[in-house]
């Protein structure tokens, strides 16, 4: 199989939750892809590896900078595209970050589901409003993407608090990529299936096991759990003038999950 060798030299890329987990390795993917890369996450220390995802993107020859952003706060948000004028304006904003809280409808907490409502659509709208918003001023289209999950599709046993944020993904993507196609701003999501990441607590050892029973309601066709590499790629196909076409489409990265 041949291989897409991607290049976004002069490129900004923002990417929000990049300290860790999914989108870490989209952070170094663009980052090796020769971009300027803006690690925003509310966490500097990686869950899962020694070093801050800025050092190994700098230590590799590349550049990137690493900003304290929680996506909670629209002001934060803003100061990132303010940041990325330093390298000529923000090209690709990538909304990833996102938490996950459990539990049945018939418990859930007002509280829990602010916070992740919060997070993880409430954080992917106004992300994707002030991107928009910096290259409409600049006159420089670019393109927003979006972490959605199986989970905009799916509903699954003791997650309709998370199910929901990301249906929300799914349908800010698809209102934000009718809207914004008139100014040639590109809007669309991935929705990965089971990541081993240390999203939930063990689960990057758990999510092996789980893709090959149905433990997790039902089997992974393709017999493994998925990893952030897997799905890192996506993002760099839907940022990239290969995907000048693609807009509002939710693309599925999750070894076949969805078939059946
Ligand atoms: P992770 O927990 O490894 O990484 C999430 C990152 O987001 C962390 O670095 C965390 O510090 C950051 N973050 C959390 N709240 C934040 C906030 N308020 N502001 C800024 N950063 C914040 O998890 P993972 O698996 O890499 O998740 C990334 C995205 O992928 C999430 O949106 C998640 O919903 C989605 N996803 C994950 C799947 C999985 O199986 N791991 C499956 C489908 C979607």
């Amino acid at each position: 199989m041949g291989t897409l060798n991607p290049n976004f030299e002069g490129e900004a890329v923002i990417v929000t939750g990049a300290t860790s987990g999914i989108g870490r390795e989209i952070a170094l993917r663009f980052g090796d892809a020769e971009a300027a890369v803006i690690v925003a996450d509310i966490e500097k220390e990686p869950k899962d590896a020694a070093v801050p995802t800025h050092e190994v993107i700098v230590d590799e020859g590349g550049t990137a900078e690493f900003v304290q952003a929680d996506v909670t706060d629209c002001s934060q948000l803003t100061e990132l595209v303010n940041i990325a004028r330093d390298y000529g304006g923000v090209d690709v904003m990538i909304n990833n970050a996102g938490l996950f809280i459990g539990g049945s409808i018939l418990e859930l907490d007002p509280e829990e589901f602010d916070q992740i409502h919060a997070v993880n659509a409430r954080g992917v709208y106004f992300g994707t409003q002030v991107a928009a918003i910096d290259m409409i001023d600049r006159g420089e289209p670019g393109v927003i993407l979006n972490t959605a999950s199986i989970s905009s599709n799916n509903a699954q046993f003791d997650q309709v608090q998370y199910d929901s944020t990301k249906g929300a993904v799914r349908m800010i993507t698809r209102g934000a990529a009718l809207e914004l196609a008139e100014e040639g701003i590109r809007v669309n999501a991935v929705a990965p299936g089971q990541i081993g990441t240390e999203f939930i607590d063990g689960w990057s050892e758990e999510a092996p096991e789980a893709a090959k029973n149905d433990d997790l309601i039902k089997p992974v066709p393709l017999g493994r759990a998925g990893t952030p590499e897997d799905v890192a790629g996506a993002y760099l196909f839907l940022a990239s003038e290969e995907a000048g076409y693609v807009t509002g489409d939710l693309v599925s990265v999750d070894g076949g999950w969805q078939v059946f």
